[in-house]
């Protein structure tokens, strides 16, 4: 019987697929095929979305630099530690889904982006947050709304909720510390919202977000790194 992940055949123990085999064959060669026609620059924005996607660890390692809601135990029961924890796990759909889909199009080199992550996850990144909640989420605020949303699964609707979240948790600093905020808001600005992925490197290109970027508003004819 299957019971979640796996079930028992006979003696064996067999991983549990929900599709047979022959669907997701057709399924995926669908995906192809509908993939091939879309234009270079849609896997651009989608190439550097998954690699700054897939560099969570980071994120959430940044999330518990801050003093007073970081996550003191990696199991706290704080509700800073508890919000910390679920937001990383929706977070970690958005890398997963597009990163699968890439995998399956067939239109990337997947090889050359899993090194671009590798080195991302490996520089971390600097937000200038210096271990201020009040900075740290204004920082979130403004950060997950620059996150592009594709009309892929569940993704723009988790980051709305996301943006809409540390958006509130800067209005109520707002009403309890209005002065503390708009001195933390002005330094964040006076600093500016650096994109998470600011440390992208490829192995070869110094500057492949710069790179990314000049990439996105080139002409549809580009040609860069990452992609085939
Ligand atoms: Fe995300
Ligand atoms: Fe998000």
């Amino acid at each position: 019987m299957a019971t979640g992940l796996w079930k028992n055949v006979g003696n064996q123990v067999i991983f549990y697929q929900t599709q047979p085999q022959k669907v997701l064959m057709s399924r995926s060669k669908e995906l192809r095929e509908r993939a091939r026609e879309l234009p270079d620059d849609y896997y651009v924005v989608l190439v550097g979305d998954m690699i700054t996607e897939e560099a969570l660890p980071t994120y959430q390692t940044m999330l518990n630099t801050l003093d007073g809601v970081r996550d003191e135990t990696g199991a706290s029961l704080s509700s800073w530690a508890v919000w910390t924890r679920a937001w990383t796990a929706e977070e970690n759909r958005h890398g997963d889904l597009l990163n699968k889909y890439l995998y399956l199009c067939g239109r990337v080199d997947m090889k050359q982006i899993e090194k671009t992550i590798q080195y991302l996850i490996g520089s971390g990144m600097d937000p200038r947050t210096e271990n201020s909640p009040y900075l740290g989420f204004i920082y979130t605020s403004f950060q997950e709304r620059e996150r592009p949303s594709f009309p892929m699964g569940t993704l723009p609707a988790d980051e709305k909720r996301h943006e809409t979240a540390y958006t509130k948790i800067v209005e109520k600093l707002l009403e309890i510390d209005p002065d503390g905020t708009v001195l933390a808001i002005a330094d964040m600005m006076r600093k500016k919202i650096s994109m998470p992925a600011h440390l992208m490197y490829d192995g070869q290109d110094e500057q492949p977000l710069r790179t990314l970027l000049f990439c996105c508003t080139a002409a549809r004819s580009l040609h860069c790194q990452g992609l085939r």
